[in-house]
């Protein structure tokens, strides 16, 4: 992991817990509390690797004083915002609130808000951008459904998604996004895509940034797999060219099994 001689290495990995709908604001301080003792213990360079969580909007303020009071490399987002930056959207969360909390990212277009909430990539498009007006990295996130998947459609239909969520940025707000590939069969139902599959679509991905931007700028933003991945998936996922970090939902819950994925490094080769 030492050398450099595709660009991976120059982008820094993230691992990313997405906590959904999970630990109240007392629970979410105790968790990060032990998440934060336990990367400690196990000698968790942050320099290396970064960490971010992204707990329920009612926890981001113990969350703040919790990383700013004991002074925590790990940083925090939200999980989602509105596309507006302030007035009459009852329920709804601008940017700018989260940017005032001390969110370094936000997710932007999870297949859960996309389904559940009818996102459509046009809103998703005024939230990256709204985002960025915030000063917030917004956290893409693009994939197929099982049907897409079976009719071997994925690539395109997954490349729309990042066309018409990207599209209007210019190129140093592309250079900063991070995108996350969540294939929709795999989340939360235990199939992992394969290391191949997170593969083919990442380099999908940063070729369609090269073209829609350019080369250098492709090469810069981050990429992340998200679906089931568990420690035991992680490093192999982790190894692909074009990965630079996982999105985790269900065993971010777990302190031993988020930081073991955090330390991913410590399984390449062994796994
Ligand atoms: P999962 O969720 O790890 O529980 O599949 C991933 C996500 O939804 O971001």
């Amino acid at each position: 992991m030492t050398t450099s001689t595709n660009g991976k290495f120059d982008r820094r990995p993230l691992i990313a817990g997405n906590w959904k709908m999970n630990l109240d604001h007392v629970q979410g301080i105790t968790f990060l509390q032990k998440l934060a003792w336990t990367l400690d213990d196990a000698g968790h360079d942050h320099s290396r690797v970064e960490v971010s969580v992204f707990p329920p909007f009612t926890d981001l303020r113990g969350v703040q004083t919790l990383v700013k009071g004991d002074d925590l490399s790990v940083v925090f987002g939200g999980q989602d915002l509105s596309p507006k930056d302030s007035g009459a959207y009852t329920g709804d969360i601008s940017g700018q609130f989260l940017s005032r909390l001390g969110c370094t990212y936000v997710l932007v277009g999870h297949s859960e808000r996309r389904t559940i909430h009818q996102e459509t990539d046009e809103v998703l498009n005024e939230k990256v951008h709204a985002a960025y007006r915030h000063s917030l990295v917004p956290v893409l996130c693009v994939g197929e459904g099982l049907e897409v998947r079976q009719a071997g459609a994925h690539v395109e239909h997954t490349l729309e998604q990042v066309r018409r969520g990207v599209a209007g940025l210019d190129r140093a707000q592309a250079a900063d996004l991070v995108i996350a590939y969540e294939p929709v069969w795999a989340i939360g139902t235990g199939e992992v895509a394969g290391p191949d599959d997170a593969q083919e679509m990442c380099a999908a991905i940063r070729a369609e940034l090269g073209t829609l931007f350019d080369t250098e700028t492709g090469a810069k933003v981050r990429l992340l797999y998200g679906g089931s991945v568990k420690a035991a998936s992680a490093a192999s996922i982790l190894r692909e060219r074009d990965v630079d970090g996982v999105l985790v939902g269900g065993a971010s819950l777990d302190v031993s099994e988020f930081a073991s994925i955090v330390r991913f490094e410590q399984h390449l080769g062994t796994d």
